[in-house]
């Protein structure tokens, strides 16, 4: 990560919070180097980036300003209208193909879900998990089956509390990976033929989900700065008789989008006026840009018909499959599917995650991990307005690794990600994230990787192939 576009992504944040106002002058650059203790190059640099992607434009001999259209300049995808029918899903085959198509290592990496490995500390994780390993007491792989390893879930329960959620080491459930606990809360709730309310594009993983259980989907209308529409939502629940809703309202995949606390309360009340549970994916919740972290909407729930999922995978331990869930109400039915499936999660790897929490500097290694994400980014977004066909429009997220790009409506994203692999770039098609050919024009971006003149070029490369194809 350079330090121009650190500067710079948060210099964005500013403008995009409103601190620095549309048609107000920027900070000097020898100002702002003086404060920063960076060399005006760097400043420089950072405005450059800022100007680049619509946001500053620099007036001859007065310095650089908001730019008063820095919303329209930088122009974002718009809520999505899904059809209002509820219908079996037909994605899996699709997804299996294109997935195995662009794990390989030598391409370049933005349709990969995973950040750059090489971002995360493996190393004290390995230490920490040789120790406890070796320490372990043998009764623990017995005591320790589901729910889990007490202090591995005091652990995380701590986290929650400190965040200002209430939430107790037994209202949790230890699972391999947010996945399984996502698919064993589906399987708890809803029977073959039954209908689950998603977002409108969603998570490949919950399509497939729904696909193997034999239930429907409806899609619901989705902001890609806000998350699903509470008006859509209700409708379809009242039409469809919805029996579960399968969301992510922080950091959502793959759009980004980030509901607000209150539409987050609001989605909860109206969920348990209806007595549907919801199925809340967190799993990009500790990759937030901003000064806290979002409340889920968990921290809402007075019914306990949120069924709260996450992970270590995108934060700290990727290929470790430990994940959890706060199933509420339904805590014992998990616990004991999770008995009649797996019976536990590895429990040396359980004690080892434990340690990590308890001193292995998780929220260093996580202030790290934001910073570069951010960083990277900006640099993305830089790239995009720099290299795409006019009418694209991205989404500027402020967490998790994905962009969601719109390219113009001619541009087929499949063929897309076909010539792209040829060229060792890999990206992931739009219609991985719905049923039926919706959003064939949009492709999912991932910036989890450090910047790098092989990721500038391959932006570069998928540019001038979006522009042949527009
Ligand atoms: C939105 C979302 N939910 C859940 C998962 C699965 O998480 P885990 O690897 O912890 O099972 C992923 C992984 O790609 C994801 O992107």
């Amino acid at each position: 990560m350079t330090r121009y576009a650190e500067l710079a992504g948060e210099l964005a944040t500013l403008i995009e919070k409103g601190v620095l106002r549309a048609g107000e002058r920027m900070p000097s650059t020898r100002k702002l180097s003086g404060n920063r203790k960076l060399s005006v190059a760097t400043v420089m640099q950072a405005y450059y980036l800022l100007e680049d992607s619509g946001l500053i434009a620099a007036r001859p001999r007065s310095g650089y300003y908001v730019n008063a259209n820095w919303k329209d300049a930088r122009a974002q995808p718009q809520l999505s209208k899904p059809p209002q029918r509820a219908a079996a899903m037909d994605v899996s085959e699709l997804v299996f193909e294109v997935l195995g198509e662009i794990r390989k290592r030598n391409a370049l990496p933005l349709g990969s879900a995973f950040p750059s490995p090489l971002l995360f500390p493996l190393p004290k994780l390995a230490q920490l998990l040789g120790q406890s390993a070796r320490r372990l007491d043998p009764w623990k792989t017995v005591e320790d089956m589901s729910p889990g390893n007490p202090e591995l879930r005091r652990q995380i329960a701590k986290r929650y509390s400190v965040h200002g959620v209430r939430m107790l080491p037994d209202d949790i459930v230890i699972t391999s990976g947010a996945l399984e606990a996502l698919n064993l809360c589906l399987q708890a709730v809803t029977r073959a033929g039954d209908v689950v309310a998603i977002e409108s594009p969603a998570f490949y993983g919950a399509l497939q989900a729904i696909e193997r259980l034999g239930l429907k989907a409806v899609a619901v209308a989705t902001h890609p700065r806000e998350g699903v529409d509470l008006g859509s939502l209700d409708k379809a629940i009242r039409k469809h008789g919805v029996k579960a809703c399968w969301l992510m309202p922080t950091f959502q995949n793959p759009l980004g989008a980030l509901m607000p606390d209150g539409k987050k309360k609001e989605l909860v009340e109206l969920l348990a006026t209806h007595r549907v549970p919801l199925i809340e994916d967190d799993v990009y919740a500790e990759l937030y840009f901003g000064a806290v972290r979002p409340l889920p909407a968990k921290a809402y729930d007075r019914a306990g018909l949120v069924m709260h999922c996450s992970s270590f995978s995108k934060s700290v331990a990727p290929g470790y499959r430990v994940g959890w869930c706060a199933p509420g109400i339904f805590a014992q039915k998990i616990e004991r599917l999770k008995l009649s499936t797996s019976i536990a999660t590895s429990i040396p790897v359980q004690g080892g995650l434990a340690e990590y929490l308890k001193h292995g500097g998780y929220d260093h290694h996580l202030r790290g991990l934001r910073r570069a994400f951010q960083a990277q980014q900006a640099d993305m977004l830089r790239a995009i307005q720099k290299y795409f066909p006019l009418a694209t429009r991205a989404t500027r997220p402020a967490g998790g690794y994905f962009l969601w790009v719109e390219l113009p409506p001619t541009v087929d994203a499949l063929a897309l990600h076909r010539r792209a692999l040829k060229k060792g770039i890999s990206i992931t098609p739009g219609p991985l994230f719905a049923p039926g050919k919706q959003f064939a024009n949009c492709v999912r971006l991932n910036y989890g990787h450090p910047w790098s003149e092989q990721l500038e070029a391959a932006l570069l490369t998928l540019g001038r192939m979006a522009t042949a194809m527009a």
